[in-house]
């Protein structure tokens, strides 16, 4: 028996859970922790809500409301959505509770008498028209290392954390405006001082991912130095240290330090105290599931900050995914690309999604959510081969002998099956053990595939009428099979193991047993069983406005249209997409050189369409009646997306201009909405160039 701590990187609630999170960190950490309890070992697995930091706080003031709010609202969502999803955690916590907030105080004091914490004057980036510091994620800019975009603390190419001389280029997030450094105190994390004992403990670490380790060694080498671990903000866990009443403690600090409070608050609650020590004190192996940006706080603030403390349990091993993308996009809230968990539970079974994600898992490299991929690999793997193996089998049983047959009749060719089923059954196993989730969902379906062809070499439906001694035996084998793939199963497709679990007759729970009963059979009844999953038409209920493929467009150029007094022909930049050309009727309301850079909405897969013999590619969003103010993007990059909140985009290569003259956009309180929704770019609401009454069309 082993003891296992299973740590998932916290979901910050600022917004719905999306497939990023659920692929990268959650679902390996479930099936990691399903399989670990059903071999009996020890398992406590934590995670919560990470409701702190500045994510929170630039949606709350995006919204006009309190981050407590959106803190609320989403922790009750991330709640749900789990459950339905069947994460299953011993505790899933949330790091503005109070227990929280006292376990965080304690570790810094601890640290702070240890010697590790100091203060610190300090330039930090202050904007002059909102009257404030801009911590971590209120400025945006370009990284000095990789020329990448640097989200304030942390730059989204390279996933370096950056300090205030690592951004070249900074904005304020809230105004746009360029900011400059003030000086203000902070106290400090003597992180240079673990450089040589993390390449100590990473030393034995060869088990390790590459591109985890490699990441790890990389960024020590680079040279760590000392980091903050406050700000100037109002919004997070108060500092408890003298003359910092004004400041919070930065959110990776405090939040990281949720999987000892998640620990220690799950001890509480069932009663016993001191439980939790069993895993961070004694001995236990220490897992953490994560997304590749979580690395460096994973495997070197977070060990240590540990070694700062002493006394706790290092992490094991951090098996941290690549990302999911989608179509070749990197998902993320900010920038409203993603497909959002409580939108894909509406439309889809739920272990449906969890069998796609699993055999199309970014264990060593990003993979690619496609939709028409997810809708053939659940159609023809499956439906096809697994639902219609398990069906197959327990309609027959049912229909024939309403329990489960006894073996009478054996034949070699049975022991070779099972025998072949036995070895992928166990391999399953040893994949889940090493973490390769991919390979051993890979192997379940191998079972079925067996599964299948064994009944058809023997033909049941026949031999029920020539031999029902040798049917009996037949259905017994494939009963056999059908309760190991439950097993198998059970760590992937929770729900799905739980109903082939009941057609089988048993009244508890599969989640409840082990591993090692895989193989026991007896003589149950069967249940009348029912199809574990259907048929997914792709006709589902997208919504139109996910055809429209909305991009922020600079316009570069304008002239004069030869053939025609009311209209500009204009070149345009849409970043990484291109330079287009395209024709705009908005000469009466514009001059040339009011237009020129600026950055508008271009509607950028509209069937191109020759409009008094020049060809235009592409069209500018404009308030209609006349077109009389187009739409305005001052401070997104030209390429972003341009999106309705929750809305998806999954447009085709080409639009006609009647299907995006269906999708209804109109003007209201001075902002565009289609169904009630604000159309954004990752800055927040979209502006028209001047105010115009409600109710106008967009086009
Ligand atoms: N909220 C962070 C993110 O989504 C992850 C925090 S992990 C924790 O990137 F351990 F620090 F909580
Ligand atoms: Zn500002």
């Amino acid at each position: 028996m082993e003891r296992i701590f299973i740590g998932v990187a916290w979901p910050y609630a600022n917004g719905s859970l999306h497939l990023g999170t659920l692929a990268g960190a959650l679902l390996p950490g479930d099936i990691f922790g399903r399989y670990h309890r059903m071999k009996g070992n020890e398992v406590l697995m934590v995670s919560g809500s990470d409701e702190h930091g500045t994510p929170i706080t630039i949606t709350a003031e995006k919204e006009g409301v309190e981050p407590k709010e959106i803190a609320d609202k989403y922790h009750e969502e991330h709640k749900r959505n789990l459950d339905e999803l069947g994460i299953k955690f011993e505790n899933f916590s949330r790091t503005s509770n109070e227990f929280h907030k006292k376990v965080v105080k304690d570790f810094l004091v601890k640290l702070y008498d240890n010697g590790y914490i100091y203060p610190k004057k300090v330039q930090s980036f202050y904007c002059e028209k909102c009257k404030r510091f801009l911590p971590d994620r209120y400025v945006e800019g370009v990284c000095i290392h990789c020329g990448g975009r640097a989200r304030g603390d942390q730059c989204e190419e390279c996933g370096r954390t950056l300090d205030v001389d690592e951004i070249k280029e900074p904005k304020c997030k809230i105004c746009g405006s360029i900011p400059f450094l003030k000086e203000t105190e902070h106290l400090f994390f003597k992180l240079s001082y673990f450089e040589e004992k993390l390449m100590e403990w990473l030393k034995d670490k060869n088990y390790w991912r590459d591109n985890v380790i490699n990441f790890t060694i990389n960024f020590i080498k680079s040279g760590l130095k000392d980091r903050a671990i406050t700000r100037d903000l109002e919004w997070g866990v108060e500092v408890p240290i003298e003359g910092y009443e004004n400041k919070r403690i930065y959110v990776w600090f405090e939040a990281v330090i949720g999987y000892l409070h998640a620990s220690m608050e799950w001890a509480e609650k069932t009663g016993k105290k001191d439980e939790w020590k069993k895993w961070w004190v004694e001995e236990a192996k220490h897992y953490y599931f994560l997304a590749k940006d979580n690395i460096p706080f994973h495997t070197i603030i977070w060990p240590s900050m540990l070694m700062a403390h002493g006394g706790l349990n290092l992490p094991y091993d951090v098996p941290a995914n690549e990302y999911l993308t989608l179509s070749g996009e990197q998902f993320s809230k900010s920038r409203g690309v993603g497909i959002w968990i409580p939108d894909i539970l509406k439309n889809f079974n739920a272990d449906a999604v969890r069998y796609y994600l699993s055999i199309n898992m970014p264990e060593k490299r990003d993979t690619d959510w496609k939709w028409e991929d997810f809708m053939a690999k659940v159609n023809n793997e499956l439906v096809a081969i697994y639902g219609n193996f398990i069906h197959r089998v327990l309609t027959f049983s049912y229909k024939n002998f309403r329990k489960i047959p006894p073996y009478l009749k054996r034949s070699e060719r049975d022991s070779e099956i099972i025998e072949e089923v036995k070895k992928n059954f166990e391999e399953v196993g040893e994949c889940i053990e090493k973490c390769h989730f991919k390979e051993g969902m890979k192997k379940v379906m191998r079972m079925a595939q067996i599964g299948n062809q064994y009944i058809n070499e023997n033909e049941p439906w026949k031999l029920i009428n020539e031999d029902v001694e040798r049917c009996k035996s037949v259905m017994h084998t494939c009963i056999k099979i059908v309760k190991m793939l439950a097993f198998a199963s059970a760590p992937y497709m929770p729900k799905t193991a739980e109903k082939i679990w009941r057609m089988l007759g048993y009244k508890d729970s599969i989640h409840e047993h082990r591993w090692s009963e895989a193989e026991e059979i007896n003589e149950n009844e069967i249940e009348k069983p029912l199809p574990l999953f259907r048929k997914i038409e792709m006709k589902e209920q997208r919504d139109p406005f996910s055809l429209l493929d909305l991009r922020v467009a600079k316009i570069i150029n304008v002239e004069d249209h030869p053939n025609a007094d009311k209209l500009y022909i204009m070149d345009v930049d849409v970043g990484k997409a291109g330079k287009r050309r395209i024709v705009a009727g908005i000469k009466k309301w514009y001059k040339k050189e009011d237009l020129t850079g600026k950055k508008i909405v271009l509607l950028a897969n509209l069937e191109p369409a020759k409009i008094r013999g020049v060809e235009s590619d592409g069209m500018l969003l404009a308030v209609d009646k006349n077109g009389e103010a187009i739409l305005l993007v001052p401070n997104a990059e030209e390429g972003e997306r341009v999106y309705v909140d929750g809305i998806t985009p999954s447009p085709p290569e080409r639009v006609s201009y009647d299907e995006f003259k269906n999708i209804k956009i109109v003007t209201k309180n001075g902002l565009i909405e289609y169904n009630g929704k604000i159309l954004m770019d990752k800055n927040g609401a979209i502006k028209i160039d001047h105010y115009v009454e409600d109710g106008y069309n967009v086009r």
